[in-house]
C-alpha cells in the first residue's frame, strides 16, 4: 500500500473512531446535560455570562499522573470527562462572525493521534458536537483568539482560581493557559493588585453568583441523578453486606478495603468516591483514616468501613460498624446502640421543611444523654470530643456535595451519620477505649418524609451478627503466602 493511501485511511480511521465503543451505555444523556445549562442560564442575571473551566490534571510524581476526575461542576453541564477545556454559557443569544446566533460555546482538546495511542480517546470537537449535543465546540487552541466582548457583559459569573494549575510546557492550551488568557480577556486583577486593595474588583466580575446558581440546581437531584445515586448505593451496600459475611480475625484493614472495592469495579463504577476509611480498633478514632495499613485485625476489635462507589460521576458514602469476631462485645453494644438510636431521632423529621441543623441537634441530644447514663461524661451538658461532627450532608457528584444547607427539601439526597469515638485516655473507665462507632445511611427526602436508600446493609447488632453468620464464596479463596518478615533480618 502506498504511504499517501496508508496515511489517509489512518486518518479516516481516526476520525470516525472518536467514541470508545466499550463505554457502559447507561451515562447521563446529552439532553439531561443541555437542561441542566439552560436551568443555570436561567438561574443568571441580565446580560450575563458563566464561564466554567474542567478540572487540572494532578500530578502523581514523576511523569505519573492522578487518574482524572472531571470538574463536578463541569460534568454536570456538559458530560465531558477530559481536561483542558472551557465552557461558556450566555444569558442571551450572541452572534457569530457567519451571523449564526448561540448562547453556548465549549472548548475542548483537539484530536491527535500520537497523543490518543499514549493516553486514550479524545471526543475533540466533533466528537462534542454529536456525541455530547453542544454546538458550537472547538478546539481549545481557538479559545485565545476567540474575540466576545467581555466588556459589554453586565456580570461575568466564574469561580475564582486556586492558582494550583500546572502549566504544561509542550502545550500552548492546557488549562494552565486556557485561564491565563481568560483572566487577559477580562481584566482580571492581577495577584499583586489584589494584595495591594483587598476590594472586590469594581468591575463587570462576579466570582460568587455561580456557587448560589450551582448550589440551588445540583443540591435537588432530577430523576436521572436520583437513579444513579440508587445504584452507587445499592452497590456500596453490597460491599458491605460481602464483607460482613467474609470478615475473619487476622484479616488486615487493606483486605477489607480490596474486598469493598472488588465488588464496587464488579458493578462497573469507576471509581470510589472518596478515599476508602476502614479502621479497626482505635482507628476508627481518627475520623477519616485513610491508612488501612493494620496488617491484623484482632477478634476483639470493632472495624469502622466509610466507603461510597462512584457509579457513573455519582458517589453514596455508608458507613457501617461491625465485630471482627462477629458478636459485639457488651460494650461494644451499647455504644452501637446509641448510635443506631441517635440515627432513629434524625431519621423520623427527615422530611421537607426540617432545618439540617435540627437533624443534628436529634442525634446529639441522644448521644449527649446517652454516654452521660454510660459515665462516659458526667452530665449529658458536658463538652465533650466524642462526636466531634456534624450529621449530615448532601451526596450526589461530590460526596460532600453542593446545595443549600439550611432546610430539607423534596429530592435532596443526603446523609445521617452520627458517630461516637472514644480515644484511649479520655475516660475513667478503660472498657470504653478504643470504641469507634459510626452508623452512615443515605436518604432521599420524599414529598413528606424519606426514602431511606441504604437498607441493603445490615443496620441494627442483631442484622450485623446474622450477616456475619453467613457463608462467604471467599472463604475458599486462598492464596500463595509471601514473605512478610522484616528484610533488614535477613
Ligand atoms: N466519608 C466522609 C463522610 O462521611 O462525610
Ligand atoms: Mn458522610
Ligand atoms: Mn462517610
Amino acid at each position: 500500500m502506498n504511504r499517501l493511501l496508508l496515511s489517509i485511511l489512518l486518518v479516516a480511521n481516526f476520525t470516525l473512531n472518536a467514541q470508545n465503543p466499550d463505554m457502559p451505555s447507561d451515562f447521563l444523556s446529552k439532553e439531561w446535560h443541555k437542561e441542566r445549562r439552560q436551568k443555570v442560564r436561567e438561574k443568571m442575571p441580565p446580560n450575563s455570562v458563566a464561564i466554567f473551566f474542567a478540572n487540572a490534571v494532578r500530578n502523581r510524581s514523576n511523569d505519573v499522573d492522578y487518574i482524572y476526575h472531571q470538574d463536578p461542576d463541569f460534568y454536570y453541564l456538559t458530560g465531558y470527562r477530559e481536561p483542558n477545556a472551557v465552557l461558556l454559557i450566555f444569558k442571551d443569544k450572541q452572534k457569530a462572525a457567519n451571523g449564526s446566533s448561540y448562547d453556548e460555546i465549549i472548548f475542548v482538546q483537539p484530536r491527535n493521534i500520537m497523543r490518543e495511542m499514549w493516553t486514550g480517546r479524545r471526543l475533540g470537537n466533533l466528537g462534542t458536537k454529536e456525541q455530547l449535543g453542544l454546538e458550537q465546540a472547538f478546539d481549545n487552541t481557538e479559545f485565545k483568539k476567540y474575540n466576545v466582548n467581555f466588556s459589554s457583559f453586565s456580570e461575568i459569573l466564574f469561580l475564582d482560581f486556586y492558582n494550583d494549575v500546572r502549566n504544561d510546557p509542550r502545550d500552548s492550551a492546557d488549562l494552565y493557559d486556557l485561564i491565563e488568557q481568560f483572566k487577559v480577556k477580562v481584566n482580571y486583577p492581577r495577584k499583586d493588585a489584589l494584595s495591594v486593595s483587598r476590594e472586590q474588583p469594581k468591575n463587570n466580575l462576579n466570582m460568587e453568583g455561580l456557587n448560589t446558581i450551582m448550589d440551588d440546581l445540583r443540591g435537588i437531584k432530577t430523576k436521572e441523578e436520583i437513579e444513579m445515586i440508587r445504584k452507587a448505593v445499592m452497590v456500596s451496600c453490597v460491599g458491605q453486606v460481602e464483607v460482613m459475611k467474609a470478615m475473619k480475625p487476622g484479616m488486615s484493614e487493606r483486605e477489607v478495603q480490596g474486598i469493598h472495592e472488588y465488588i464496587f469495579k464488579r458493578y462497573q463504577a469507576e471509581d470510589v468516591g472518596y478515599p476508602s476509611i476502614v479502621g479497626g480498633g482505635h482507628n476508627g478514632c481518627i475520623l477519616h483514616y485513610i491508612d488501612n495499613y493494620k496488617p491484623e485485625l484482632s477478634s476483639k476489635e470493632l472495624i469502622l468501613m466509610d466507603l461510597g462507589a462512584e457509579y457513573h460521576g455519582y458517589t453514596a458514602d455508608i458507613t457501617r460498624t461491625i465485630p471482627v469476631s462477629g458478636k459485639f462485645s457488651p460494650e461494644q453494644k451499647k455504644i452501637y446502640d446509641l448510635v443506631l438510636a441517635a440515627q432513629e431521632e434524625a431519621m423520623k423529621i427527615c422530611k421537607p421543611g426540617t432545618k439540617f441543623s435540627d437533624l443534628y441537634m436529634a442525634t446529639a441530644k441522644v448521644i449527649n444523654k446517652g454516654l452521660a447514663e454510660l459515665k462516659v461524661i458526667e452530665k449529658e451538658t458536658d463538652r465533650h470530643l466524642y462526636y466531634p461532627h456534624g450529621c449530615c450532608h448532601h451526596i450526589g457528584l461530590d460526596v460532600h456535595d453542593r446545595g443549600n444547607y439550611d432546610v430539607l427539601q423534596e429530592n435532596m439526597a443526603i446523609t445521617i451519620e452520627p458517630g461516637i469515638y472514644i480515644q484511649e485516655n479520655t475516660t475513667k473507665d478503660p472498657k470504653w477505649w478504643g470504641i469507634a462507632v459510626r452508623i452512615e445511611d443515605d436518604y432521599l427526602i420524599t414529598k413528606d418524609g424519606c426514602e431511606h436508600l441504604s437498607t441493603f446493609a445490615p443496620r441494627t447488632t442483631e442484622a450485623i451478627e446474622a450477616m456475619m453468620q453467613q457463608p462467604s464464596p471467599l472463604d475458599n479463596f486462598k492464596l500463595p503466602e509471601i514473605d512478610k518478615s522484616d528484610p533488614r533480618k535477613k
